[in-house]
């Protein structure tokens, strides 16, 4: 008989069973879910709704549980639906009828939301230290290429010359929000449902205080329907996820493409590649396309929980139910990218040569040689049309700003001395943006220093 069989004269179909229970899943809130009985059947015991023995012998029947599932000893029920009423069904098995005592003034309802708060709380951690080891990764990259001279790109056409250090630490900065965002999820998850009870609390004197307090939450939810009816923190985190998932598949993107033959900026592992069956040759950046892939997979069930309690009237619904999956795959999928993503970056060979070399060509210095003008006195406007008209000239007779002799720059504007050279030479391009947050040498050793500071913080 189900522990919820009183009033029902039929015993459930087994399709039902099938349908309706989330053991499959949910089963892995296990730990969440006894640490939270513990904490209750605790104060149950402190307030005397239950005797201190009885809350005793309670908790040591859940304590010998908890070992005995993580030892692998344990079977769960799917006609016993989800996590929540197996444990409490093998607990009466175990301890006979005090079990009973211990859903005294709860619900599943408040019981399943204090779980995956607990949950999602403990994997914030994890997903905070991966993502600490990516920023780690990336300063120290950064730091061996500040000199490093590469093109810098707008609609993915040469723009101008920056290093790769200025890049890398664009994606610090992406990665870097990333992490305030899971600390923001954190904060706002770190409220206490438990006492809710369905919907409208219980007449049982609880000290929710006292639970909040033993289970480590900052504060405990003002309203029993809000705490029963809120999956926000779930879809926060999901956002947070997708967001850093997009900053990954970004960089992935841009991974791919530069150890394509075309660019040849770097080259992966051959620990972090693999091949073609077919063609001898190949050397594939599968890991980067799969991270970039996978993003998808997160977006989805971000959108997919939105979408299932978007109109859901208060308080719960079993539709909620489809919370788990969701946020778990979403977890899961980042959990298993950010380490090897991370690993595949760390052992990148970069090749400075080509970067410099492509750098120097699609005339990434015409902004430079347009200021040079300005700085003698020609107005932007007019500077812009005579460095059009050099890159004409350069296009025309198969040449390079750098390589143009001077007789041509007078034919075109008499303003231009010998000095033009140095003004558009590649460093001077880069180390002559010496603003905050530019990529010249002394900026960039400025902001890794701020930013290995903050990492030391987290
Ligand atoms: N397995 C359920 C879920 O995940 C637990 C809550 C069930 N509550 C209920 N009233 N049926 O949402």
């Amino acid at each position: 008989m189900k522990l919820w069989g009183g009033r029902f004269a039929k015993s459930t179909d087994i399709m039902v069973d099938d349908f309706n229970s989330s053991i499959r899943f949910d089963k892995r809130l296990y730990k969440q879910d006894i640490k939270g009985s513990i904490a209750h059947v605790t104060m149950l015991g402190k307030q005397g709704i239950i005797a201190k023995e009885e809350a005793d012998t309670i908790q040591g029947g859940l304590e010998e549980l908890l070992i005995d599932i993580e030892l692998d000893k344990v079977a769960f029920d799917i006609e016993a639906e989800d996590i929540h009423m197996n444990v409490e069904k093998l607990l009466i098995e175990r301890i006979g009828n005090v079990a009973k005592k211990l859903h005294t003034g709860r619900s599943r309802n408040d019981q399943v939301t204090l779980d995956m708060r607990m949950y999602v709380k403990d994997e914030i951690g994890v997903l905070q230290a991966q993502l600490k080891e990516l920023l780690h990764t990336l300063i120290h990259l950064a730091e061996d290429n500040v000199d490093t001279i590469m093109p810098g790109y707008t609609h993915l056409q040469k723009a101008q010359p920056i290093t790769f250090a200025h890049h890398l630490m664009a994606y610090f900065e992406m990665f870097k929000r990333d992490m305030e965002r899971l600390e923001d999820t954190y904060k706002r998850t770190n409220s206490l449902p438990l006492g809710a009870g369905a919907l409208a609390t219980t007449t049982y004197p609880l000290d929710r205080e006292y639970v909040a307090e033993l289970l480590d939450f900052d504060r405990i939810c003002l309203n029993s329907i809000d705490a029963v009816s809120d999956r926000d923190y779930c879809l926060e985190l999901m956002n947070g996820l997708s967001m850093l998932m997009m900053h990954l598949s970004r960089f992935s993107e841009e991974i791919i493409l530069w150890c394509s033959h075309e660019f040849q900026f770097i080259e992966l592992d051959d620990a972090f590649s693999t091949g073609s069956s077919i063609m001898p040759q190949k050397k594939n950046p599968d890991i980067a396309e799969l991270v970039r892939g996978k993003a998808g997979r997160v977006f989805g069930s971000q959108f997919g929980l939105l979408t299932t309690m978007k109109a859901l009237p208060l308080a719960y619904n079993k539709d909620m139910q489809e919370d788990k999956e969701a946020t778990f795959d979403a977890i899961d999928t980042v959990k298993m990218c950010l380490p090897v993503f991370t690993k595949m970056l760390s052992t990148i060979t970069v090749n400075k040569q080509n970067m410099y070399e492509s750098a120097g060509g699609g005339f990434t210095n015409a902004t430079d040689a347009a200021d040079y003008l300005v700085k003698k006195n020609v107005p932007f406007r007019d500077a812009h049309a005579i460095v059009g008209q050099l890159v004409l000239y350069c296009v025309q007779n198969n040449t390079t700003l750098e390589n143009m002799d001077l007789e041509a720059y007078k034919a075109i504007s008499p303003i231009f001395e010998e000095d033009i050279y140095n003004a558009i030479s590649l460093e001077t391009c880069v180390n002559k943006r010496n603003v905050l947050g530019g990529p010249s040498k002394t900026m960039m050793e400025q902001v890794i220093a701020m930013n290995t500071e903050y990492l030391n913080q987290l």
